[in-house]
């Protein structure tokens, strides 16, 4: 569908709210399987951020989906919906001067082709929350993965559904082998560069 909106100017600019909060604004973007642990991350990388007196907002998939995607379902459709709207939500964030931080499965690869290119390639940073299937299954924090099993949850990410591994992600992170500090510490001095 042809848009035939003209796109209206504003005077005051993402540069001019990234000079007055004194850093710049991107989008750091976690993905990996439902309980791996990208929320424990997220939350801990955003307390280290403010702490610097960054401005950040967290976009998070189980809160998005009580209210922006409260709609959408499971299905690779709805998924890509769901990406594609909280991409362009980041985007608006960005625009604000702010570092957003987003948690989400996003297990296709397209699909986070996608976020990168509604966001800008420079804006994204993705992080790999690499937690091995069997590891997540066992936690089972939710206990979604023994619904999965029952068949009672369809389309589970891992169990029913895919989860395309990254495959050149800015940072991954070994959570068996590594804190939620030490991966914090770790994604805090790979991003310094772009504040
Ligand atoms: S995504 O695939 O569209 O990126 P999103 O991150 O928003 O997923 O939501 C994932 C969360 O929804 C999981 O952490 C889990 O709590 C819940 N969930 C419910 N049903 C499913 C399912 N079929 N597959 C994966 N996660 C599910």
């Amino acid at each position: 569908m042809a848009n035939l909106n003209k796109k209206q100017d504003y005077t005051i600019t993402r540069a001019n709210r990234e000079k007055m909060n004194r850093h710049h604004s991107f989008l750091i973007w976690f993905t990996g399987l439902s309980g791996s642990g990208k929320s424990t991350i997220a939350n801990l990388l955003e307390k280290k951020l403010h702490e610097q007196k960054i401005h950040t907002y967290t976009l998070d998939g189980d809160n998005l989906r009580r209210g922006l995607t409260k709609e959408l379902t499971f299905s690779e459709v709805d998924r890509n919906e769901n990406l594609r709207r909280t991409a362009e939500v980041a985007k608006l964030f960005i625009d604000a001067g702010t570092v957003v931080i987003a948690a989400f499965i996003s297990p296709y690869i397209n699909m986070r082709e996608q976020i990168k290119d509604i966001v800008g390639t420079e804006n994204y940073i993705e992080i790999f929350v690499n937690t091995p299937l069997e590891v997540c299954e066992q936690r089972d924090v939710k206990g979604l993965y023994k619904k999965a099993r029952t068949g009672e949850l369809k389309n589970f990410t891992g169990i029913s559904a895919p989860y395309e591994t990254p495959i050149n992600p800015f940072v991954e992170i070994d959570t068996v082998k590594e804190t939620p500090e030490q991966a914090v510490q770790k994604i805090l001095s790979m991003i310094k560069s772009k504040l």
